[in-house]
């Protein structure tokens, strides 16, 4: 698993903070930079996916992956134009669905999304380097992610908040009643819901590639991997123990992940 220096964790976390003074403005900044200090020892760690194969899975793949992803859209949105689309939104609103397509994956007020998998079976045999937390409200990853912005009081508007909740394309069969409309008259007035889940998507495929380059000296082992994953059937799910919600649990998990990452650096 790729594991990034504290001081790239740092680096990564003051370039989105930077994103957010560069491009917003007054009330809304003030209120997305409420949102970012509540979350940051979260989110400096979070991953972006929990199994090894899948995108930027590894501590600090979240804020990675939400970077690539607005710098892909804002790259999407000119070829759009280019090809001769009609580009019916600010760069303003396109970076901040880009950056938060994804915020549901840090959780909810309470707890993060992703914790470390402690089923040494599954982390080897399944990649599951992270697990979901079931302690968490089951929720649509793009519905949390609007619901945390209207906690802060970040005002989203229409497109933005259309952009966010399709960004998972057809891959969330509830975004057919959006983007699999047959009636000219229903379908999304503006397209740049598209460039998201496009932008999402290319850099989802690009974070893959990467990270089979990255592996390329244990090819061998990493595709007899990839088959096991590919060929097993899961059979019943493992309970998992219940754990409290309070901060000294969320501190000490986030302690312990630190440690298994940077041991006496940390
Ligand atoms: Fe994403």
């Amino acid at each position: 698993m790729k594991q990034l220096t504290e001081n790239q964790l740092l680096d990564n976390w003051n370039k989105l903070l930077q994103l957010v003074e560069d491009t917003f403005e007054g009330e809304r900044k003030e209120k997305l930079l409420e949102m970012y200090k509540f979350f940051e020892d979260r989110m400096i760690v979070a991953p972006a996916s929990g199994k090894e194969e899948y995108h930027y899975c590894y501590a600090g793949g979240y804020v990675n992956h939400v970077l690539h992803v607005v710098e892909t859209a804002l790259e999407v949105s000119k070829t759009y134009e280019k090809v001769g689309g009609y580009k019916d939104w600010t760069d303003e609103e396109l970076i901040f669905s880009a950056l938060h397509h994804d915020l549901g994956k840090v959780g909810d007020l309470t707890a993060e999304y992703y914790i470390p998998q402690d089923n040494d079976w599954r982390r080897k045999t399944l990649g599951e380097v992270f697990t979901h937390n079931t302690e968490i409200d089951n929720m649509r990853v793009t519905d949390r992610a609007l619901f945390i912005l209207q906690h802060f009081g970040v005002k989203v508007n229409l497109k933005e908040t259309l952009a966010i909740k399709v960004s998972d394309g057809l891959y969330d069969e509830a975004n057919t009643y959006y983007m699999k409309v047959f009636d000219a008259s229903r379908s999304l007035k503006n397209h740049m819901p598209y460039i998201i889940h496009w932008a999402d998507h290319m850099a989802t495929q690009a974070e893959f590639d990467e990270w089979k380059r990255e592996d390329e000296d244990n090819k061998e082992e990493m595709e007899s991997r990839l088959s096991n994953i590919k060929n097993i059937s899961i059979g019943k799910k493992e309970k998992k123990p219940k754990q409290k919600h309070n901060d000294k649990v969320m501190e000490s998990k986030h302690q312990d992940l630190f440690d298994e990452l940077f041991g006496d650096n940390s």
